[in-house]
């Protein structure tokens, strides 16, 4: 069976990051989380991730689904594949894939035509290679008549060497018998005094094997991040590829400004994605919607012809027909559906909101199950928390909940039912029943002129 070692011990010191840096994010996926999607989509399922520093950050990413080995000492790209030889030996026929975990880019079509080179020419070993403008940095590729010969590190080449453009990208197929015989073949003697996995190129020449170089047409494959820029700089590429797909499905941008969609997410044809939107996780928006400006939406359903205007909403499905916003808060675990309305400065959360309810301003709505037609007066407050645990609020089909309504949950109000404005509902209110809860009202006829005297112009 054909298996995966991925290289992710790297401490990104210059990231200045407290975390592993193969568990940064490019978009919303960490750049090792790139990389097991490639395999995944290559259909290569058994994998080990080399970890070194916090070890942890990469363990809980995995959640046991693959394997790992710890590098507790950073000896170079051979040594940290070393860790990987028992997890090798159990699976000692077919061949094994080395990626770098801090290498997004690489994709399963890269990954797949390399291995069928790999297998045509028997070899031991081959290396993924690209060809740069400047290949400062990258071990380079040295050839004969005959082929590959070996790969030599930036910092023991020769100037002309240097000059060479063809450079190793970090992932090779392997022979993975020949890859435990290699690696115990390799040496620290280089600038570095590190275990180079690159030696096994030239390694493998010298004991008789067969080693091949796949050229790849796609030069993403070799990028990395040393460093922040280097991070928006992948960031970037990504921001573009996501935006590039989005159009060739019909999805409408007037201008990108601002624009960040997660890997994931599905958008209609003819839906139009305004500025300064941010669309992440499993979020799916339907067609001829409008999404934006400024909204962040996650985890989310998003039916047809909905508008979002400066809207955050979390893990929610809001259905078809519905408009929402400016200023609107939905957190997780609601249920807009279709036709309503919510307007500005209206939180909902764990809710229901039944068809073609209105909740035009200042409103919250909170652990509550609201019917069809439900019309909300400026102000209502559910008042689910009473200090220990959050109680719920039925609101049945039709009601008409006056301005400034407090309902302390639990409480059930029936079909059809109003609120006065200014109520605080305590107890159920039966279908079709008035709730008002008011003092008298009371006058002192010439208060403030007493109050202000002089300060009043009068009549
Ligand atoms: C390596 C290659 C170089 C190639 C480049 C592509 C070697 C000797 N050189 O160089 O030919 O052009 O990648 O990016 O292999 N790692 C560990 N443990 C270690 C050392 C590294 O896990 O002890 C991991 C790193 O975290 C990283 C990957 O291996 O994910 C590559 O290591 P890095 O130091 O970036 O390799 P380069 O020196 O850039
Ligand atoms: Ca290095």
């Amino acid at each position: 069976m054909n298996q995966v070692v991925i290289l992710a011990g790297g401490h990104g010191s210059r990231m200045k990051s407290a975390i592993p840096k193969p568990m940064l994010e490019v978009l919303d996926v960490p750049m090792l989380g790139w990389v097991i999607r490639a395999c995944e989509k290559a259909d290569l399922r058994r994998i080990c991730v080399i970890t070194g520093y916090k070890s942890q950050y990469i363990e809980l990413y995995l959640n046991d689904k693959y394997s790992t080995a710890l590098q507790s000492e950073r000896l170079g790209t051979g040594h940290a594949v070393m860790q990987a030889v028992p997890f090798l030996k159990e699976e000692i026929l077919g061949n094994t894939l080395v990626l770098c975990g801090d290498a997004p880019f690489m994709d399963s079509e890269t990954i797949e035509q390399a291995r069928r080179l790999h297998e045509a020419q028997d070899n031991a070993v081959t290396v993924i290679t690209a060809k740069l403008e400047n290949p400062y940095g990258y071990g380079r590729i040295l050839r004969n008549e005959t082929g590959i010969t070996a790969i030599v590190e930036e910092k023991d080449a020769t100037d002309a060497q240097r000059k060479i453009t063809e450079v190793n990208s970090g992932a090779y197929w392997f022979k993975t018998s020949d890859l435990i015989e290699l690696l115990g073949g390799l040496s620290q003697s280089n600038v570095q005094g590190e275990y180079y996995l690159t030696d096994t190129v030239g390694l493998a020449i010298s004991n008789g094997k067969k080693a091949g170089a796949y050229l790849s047409e796609n030069n993403d494959v070799i990028l990395g991040a040393n460093t922040r820029k280097d991070l928006l700089h992948l960031n970037e590429i990504a921001r573009q590829k996501v935006l590039d797909k989005h159009m060739e499905n019909g999805v409408n941008f007037v201008c990108t400004d601002g624009i960040i969609i997660g890997t994931d997410v599905e958008i209609g044809a003819e839906t139009t994605i305004l500025p300064g939107t941010i669309l992440k996780g499993n979020t799916k928006i339907g067609s001829r919607s409008k999404i934006g400006p400024n909204c962040i939406i996650e985890n989310c359903i998003v039916g047809e012809h909905v508008n979002l205007n400066y809207v955050q909403a979390y893990d929610s499905m809001i259905e078809d027909n519905v408009k929402i916003g400016p200023f609107v808060h939905i957190r997780p675990n609601s249920h807009i559906r279709s036709g309503v309305k919510i307007g500005d400065f209206v939180e909902v959360k764990n809710s229901v909101i039944g068809e073609q309810t209105a909740i035009a301003h200042l409103t919250y709505v909170g652990d509550s199950d609201v019917g069809k037609k439900v019309n909300f007066g400026c102000g209502t407050v559910t008042v689910n928390y009473d200090g220990m645990k959050k109680n719920r609020c039925e609101i049945g089909d039709n009601c008409f909940i006056g301005c400034n309504t407090n309902l302390i949950a639990p409480v059930k109000l029936g079909k059809g039912v109003y609120t006065a404005a200014g109520t605080t509902v305590t107890k159920n209110v039966p279908d079709y029943a008035l709730a008002v809860e008011r003092a008298d009202l009371k006058m002192k006829e010439g208060y403030s002129l007493k109050k202000l005297k002089g300060k009043i112009d009068k009549e």
